[in-house]
């Protein structure tokens, strides 16, 4: 089988299409809004710690196992562990990720769908002129059906492209749009600093002021590094499975991890300095922040900016690209399990993967408005005290809705689990002598480098330590009474 596995060309071909995965949504949607809903600069610090600490080995530690063994996710847990110890327990973290991506990639292609419908309404405000009252954000993710009509044709568009193999399609495409998504967001950043909300914007992001809820914001800021950068569900470790043996694990971890953190703090300077510019743009947001890509955005482009009519559009193009970049990696995940156990065609295990999880996504479409159960629904019940609030609050904040759930249960519990055994195997369980050789940190005479010790001690203690005490906070501040 492993013969017959595709390769990416080149290292600059892995690290794109790598943070063509990372790149998506997260960094232009969800940080920004999740940044601003924990007061600013003490979450990103945060963050920021996450990344460095957690992520980056994570993610080195997941390449590391996917090109080892050039499996998708079980199968690489099976092959990686054989007559390790706990040989049989391993392959289930890989299962745990097929589930994560099946959650994930629920909502996603939902919030997916919000840019081509800022696409359409761009265009018509580029040839007629704007008129914010058009977007109404609670109105329009309340609209069931056409909430459902975009999730569809976002989830048809991936499902179309995973048929088609990955390496040189989504290598191709991604070598072109990455750099073309960096050039617009310069470019928008450099125009930010002409706004008066600037000033006020860098120091939200960047003077560590205290979170109101500092364990949840904490865990939500590791949650969110996973999320970002896609660890903890095996997506890198089925793109490390494509990569070939001579290229660098550390050298291309480290640009991806770089890429989507700067990324990810430029889309908030922009957004911020809208917001701290003319504050009626907030009423416009509704009730929650997570309109803020699709409703602040545009405020700046046709009020602000120069030829900002022309480039609104090809925003939201790109935004729709760096989602389809991470949407194609989610769904890989579960088709490549499917293509590997079950020996289906590469046809009828993404016909499969996306016709089940296109289920999941209707109930997370209509649950922003579209249906009221679905939007008041907690997994839990409705109490607001006792032993099954403390369940709701724990695992999902307290938040109503099955997106807001799901969100919330993947990016904060499950991704977080998963990368917490993937740290373990790796860190304890694979030989030692297997992931420096992977990372080329052997000296001449085949002994790991300091550079190496490094990594493992923070594969080894730093990163699991640190999500293990979180989550066991997490549990001993429930109050189940
Ligand atoms: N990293 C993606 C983003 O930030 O939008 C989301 C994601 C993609 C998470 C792939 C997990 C994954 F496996």
């Amino acid at each position: 089988m492993s013969n017959q596995r595709d390769q990416w060309s080149s290292s600059l071909g892995f690290v794109l299409a790598a943070a063509g995965s990372a790149v998506g949504l997260g960094n232009l949607w969800k940080f920004p809004y999740i940044t601003w809903d924990n007061q600013g600069g003490g979450f990103v610090l945060v963050y920021l710690a996450c990344i460095l600490l957690v992520g980056m080995p994570v993610m080195m530690a997941e390449i590391v196992i996917g090109r080892f063994t050039q499996e998708s996710p079980v199968p690489a847990f099976e092959k990686a562990a054989k007559s390790l110890p706990l040989e049989k327990f391993w392959p289930i973290v890989g299962w745990l990720g097929v589930i994560s991506g099946l959650v994930i990639l629920s909502f996603y292609a939902v919030v997916a769908g919000w840019s081509i419908s800022s696409f359409y309404y761009c265009l018509k405000w580029t040839f007629s002129g704007y008129s914010p009252d058009d977007l109404k954000f609670g109105d329009f993710v309340g609209n069931g059906p056409l909430q459902l009509g975009l999730t569809l044709a976002f989830s048809t568009i991936t499902a179309f492209i995973v048929t088609r193999g990955i390496a040189g399609g989504i290598e191709k495409a991604t070598k072109v749009l990455m750099p073309v998504l960096l050039s617009i967001l310069v470019l928008l950043t450099l125009n930010s600093f002409t706004l008066d909300g600037a000033g006020k914007a860098i120091a939200f992001i960047f003077t560590p002021s205290p979170m109101k809820h500092a364990e949840q914001g904490i865990l939500e800021a590791l949650g969110h590094a996973f999320f970002t950068l896609s660890l903890g569900m095996g997506a890198m470790i089925t793109y490390g499975s494509y990569m070939g043996k001579k290229e660098s694990i550390v050298k291309a971890s480290v640009a991806i991890v770089l890429l989507d953190t700067v990324i990810a703090l430029m889309a908030s300077f922009i957004m911020f300095t809208i917001l701290f510019s003319f504050p009626s743009v907030i009423e416009n947001m509704g009730k929650s922040t997570a309109g803020m890509l699709f409703v602040t955005l545009p405020a700046m482009f046709y009020t602000e900016m120069p030829f900002g009519n022309i480039i609104a559009p090809i925003f939201y193009i790109l935004v729709g690209f760096a989602a389809l970049s991470s949407t194609i990696s989610l769904l890989e995940v579960v088709v490549s399990l499917f293509i590997d156990k079950m020996k289906w065609s590469r046809l009828k295990a993404t016909g499969t993967a996306a016709g089940t999880i296109f289920l999941f996504s209707i109930l997370c479409a209509l649950s922003n408005g579209g249906s009221e159960w679905l939007t008041n629904f907690k997994l839990f019940g409705q109490a607001d005290s006792g032993f099954f609030y403390t369940l709701n609050k724990m695992f999902f904040a307290d938040k109503a809705g099955f997106m807001n759930a799901f969100d919330h249960l993947s990016a904060n519990w499950l991704l977080p689990v998963g990368g917490f055994f993937i740290t373990l195997f790796v860190g304890w369980v694979f030989p030692a002598k297997s992931t420096a050789a992977e990372l080329g940190m052997l000296d001449a005479s085949g002994n790991p480098t300091n550079a190496f010790k490094a990594i493992q001690f923070s594969l080894r203690f730093i990163a699991p330590l640190a999500i293990g005490y979180i989550i066991l906070k997490i549990f001993l501040g429930a109050d189940f009474t």
